[in-house]
C-alpha cells in the first residue's frame, strides 16, 4: 500500500514515495532511471512504449511518437495525429501516468493514491485536464499540487526540524516546457505561498529551438537543404540541440553537427554564443522573478533563500542571472529534477493524514497537522456587460490566499425563468475576450413561477489546489440549486470513460 507523488513534466517525469518516517525518496523506473522521458510510442501491434525507448523510436518513426503533451493540456486535441489517430492530451498523458504507476508498483506494491504536480501558473482548465489524465490512467488522484510549492515542501522536510524562524524562499523553476516563480514562507509545520508568477510556455525546449534554428540556418547558408522541413531530420536536430545545450552547461565550447540530404557540416559553438542566442528568454524569467517580488511587496533583502528547480537551471547563465538579480547565491543543494516529485509525495502524505484516506497506512506523525496555504495564480472573474463591451468583473484577485470564495447576486431577467448562465473567466485583462474562458456556469433547477428580478446568489470559489468551484442559492426559497461549470473544450464523462477503457486495455511498457 503506497502513496506516490508524480512529477508529470513536459519533457521528463519522476516518481517519489514516503518512507515510514514520512521522508520522501525517489522511485526509479524499471530501467533504474530516476527520470522517465515524457514520450509515448504507439507500436503497430497496438501496444505503447513510454520513456527513453519512445524517444529513440521518434528518430525512426516520428509520426508514431507523442512528446511535449503537457504543452497541449487544456486544449481539445494533441495536435498532429499519432500512429494515424487523433488523441486528446489527457489520454496521452494517461498512458505516461500508467507507465509511471506501473513501474512504481513493481517496487512499492499496489499504489493506493497519488498526487500529480502542475505548474503553478496552470489555469483551471489545465488543472482539470491533469486530474482527468490521472483518472483515465485508473489512478486515485488524491490531489494536485503546484510544482514550486512541492519543491519548497521537499526542501523544508530536507531541512528537518530546525525551521524555528520562518524563512522566505524564492523558488525559480525552469523546466522543459514551463516556467514558474513562487515566493514561499516556510515555518515549522506551516507552509505558505505568498505569490506566484509564471509562463506556461517557456522552458528548456525554447532554448533547444533557438539552437535548432541557428544550426539549420547555417546549414542552409552553406548550401544544404533545410532539415527543418523533414520531420525525421527535425527530431534529430532537436535531439542534437539538447545534447549540445547540456554539454555547454559543463564546458565552454561545443559543436553542432548537421547531417542531412547528403551534406554534413559541423558548426563550433561557444557557451557565450549560446547565451547570446537565448538571452531574451532568460530576461523573460528575470522580469517574471521581479514581478513576483513586486506582487508580494517585498524587497530582495527580505528573501532568505533562492531555490533553483528544474533541469534548465543547470545552465550556468541561470545561476549568474539569479545571483545578479537577488544579491545572493542560489541554493543548489536540491536534486533539481527529483525534488518536485518528492514534494508531491510529502503532500500526498499530508493530504491523506488530513483526509484519513489511507486508514491502512501507518500514521506519519511528522506530517500530521502541517498547514499548507496557497494562493491563486490568476484572478477569477465573471463576464459582465458594460455598455456594448464585455468585461471581466474580477471576483477573486490574483495571489489571494486559498481557499477563497466570493458571492454575487444575480436577478432573473424574465418571469418563470428556471436557469441563469454565468461565464467564468481567469486572467488579469479588463476585456473579457483577452481572458482565459473557464466555461459557463449553468445555474439550473430554479423553482417554477419565480417573478422577474428574483435574486439568485452565486458563490464562486477557488479551492486550495487551484480548482474552481461554484454553488448557487435561490434566495427566494433559500434553497441550494444546481450549479455546474460546462467547459466547452473539456472532456465529457463519456469521453473520459472511453479513454479510461482504452488505457486500461492498453499494454504499456
Ligand atoms: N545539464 C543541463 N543543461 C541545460 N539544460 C538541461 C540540463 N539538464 C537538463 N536540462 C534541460 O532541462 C529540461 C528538463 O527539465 P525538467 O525535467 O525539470 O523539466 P520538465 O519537468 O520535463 O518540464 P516542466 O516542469 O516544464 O513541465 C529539458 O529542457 C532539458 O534539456
Ligand atoms: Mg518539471
Amino acid at each position: 500500500m503506497s502513496l506516490i507523488g508524480i512529477d508529470l513534466g513536459t519533457t521528463f517525469c519522476a516518481v517519489a514515495a514516503l518512507d515510514d518516517r514520512g521522508r520522501p525518496f525517489t522511485v526509479p523506473n524499471r530501467d533504474g532511471e530516476v527520470l522517465t522521458p515524457s514520450a509515448v510510442y504507439l507500436a503497430p501491434d497496438g501496444s505503447a512504449v513510454v520513456g527513453q525507448a519512445a524517444l529513440d523510436m521518434a528518430l525512426e518513426q516520428p509520426d508514431r511518437v507523442a512528446t511535449l503533451v503537457k504543452r497541449r493540456m487544456g486544449l481539445p486535441d494533441y495536435g498532429p495525429q499519432v500512429a494515424g489517430r487523433e488523441f486528446r492530451p489527457e489520454a496521452l498523458s494517461a498512458v505516461i501516468l500508467k507507465k509511471l504507476a506501473q513501474d512504481a508498483a513493481l517496487q512499492l506494491g499496489p499504489v493506493t493514491g497519488c498526487v500529480i504536480t502542475v505548474p503553478a501558473y496552470f489555469d483551471d482548465t489545465r488543472r482539470k485536464a491533469t486530474m482527468d489524465a490521472g483518472k483515465i490512467a485508473g489512478l486515485n488522484v488524491i490531489d494536485i499540487i503546484d510544482e514550486p510549492s512541492a519543491a519548497a515542501l521537499a526542501y523544508s522536510t530536507q531541512q528537518g526540524e530546525d525551521v524555528t524562524q520562518p524563512r522566505t524562499v524564492l523558488v525559480y523553476d525552469l523546466g522543459g516546457g514551463t516556467f514558474d516563480v513562487t515566493l514561499v514562507k516556510l515555518g515549522r509545520k506551516r507552509f505558505q505561498v505568498l505569490a506566484i508568477e509564471g509562463d506556461v510556455r517557456l522552458g528548456g525546449r525554447d532554448w533547444d529551438e533557438r539552437l535548432v534554428n541557428w544550426a539549420a540556418d547555417q546549414f542552409v547558408r552553406q548550401g544544404g537543404a533545410d532539415p527543418r522541413t523533414d520531420p525525421q531530420a527535425l527530431v534529430h536536430l532537436f535531439s542534437t540541440a539538447e545534447r549540445v545545450k547540456r554539454t555547454l552547461s559543463k564546458i565552454e565550447q561545443a559543436s553542432f553537427t548537421v547531417n542531412h540530404g547528403g551534406h554534413k557540416f559541423t558548426f563550433p559553438l561557444a557557451r557565450g554564443d549560446f547565451e547570446a542566442l537565448t538571452r531574451d528568454l532568460l530576461v523573460r524569467t528575470r522580469l517574471t522573478a521581479q514581478q513576483v517580488l513586486k506582487q508580494s511587496k517585498l524587497t530582495w533583502d527580505a528573501v532568505d533563500k533562492v531555490l533553483m528547480v528544474g533541469g534548465s537551471t543547470h545552465m550556468p547563465a541561470c545561476t549568474q542571472m539569479l545571483t545578479d538579480l537577488t544579491g545572493k547565491a542560489p541554493d543548489r543543494s536540491l536534486a533539481v529534477s527529483e525534488v518536485v516529485a518528492r514534494g508531491a509525495a510529502v503532500h500526498a502524505g499530508i493530504a491523506s493524514a488530513a483526509m484519513d484516506v489511507g486508514a491502512a497506512l501507518p500514521a506519519i506523525p511528522d506530517l500530521a497537522d502541517v498547514v499548507e496555504i496557497s494562493v491563486n495564480a490568476h484572478s477569477l472573474g465573471v463576464e459582465v456587460r458594460a455598455g456594448t463591451e464585455r468585461v471581466n468583473d474580477k471576483l477573486i484577485l490574483k495571489n489571494t490566499q486559498l481557499p477563497a470564495s466570493v458571492s454575487r447576486m444575480y436577478f432573473t431577467a424574465a418571469e418563470n425563468q428556471t436557469r441563469v448562465r454565468v461565464r467564468i473567466l481567469q486572467g488579469e485583462a479588463h476585456q473579457a475576450e483577452a481572458c482565459i474562458p473557464v466555461g459557463e456556469c449553468w445555474i439550473e433547477g430554479l423553482p417554477p413561477n419565480l417573478p422577474k428580478g428574483a435574486p439568485v446568489r452565486v458563490k464562486c470559489g477557488v479551492a486550495s489546489n487551484g480548482r474552481i468551484e461554484v454553488t448557487a442559492t435561490d434566495e427566494t426559497s433559500g434553497r441550494a440549486v444546481t450549479a455546474a461549470i460546462h467547459r466547452p473544450g473539456g472532456l465529457s464523462d463519456d469521453e473520459l470513460a472511453r479513454a479510461a477503457e482504452w488505457v486500461r486495455a492498453l499494454k504499456v511498457q
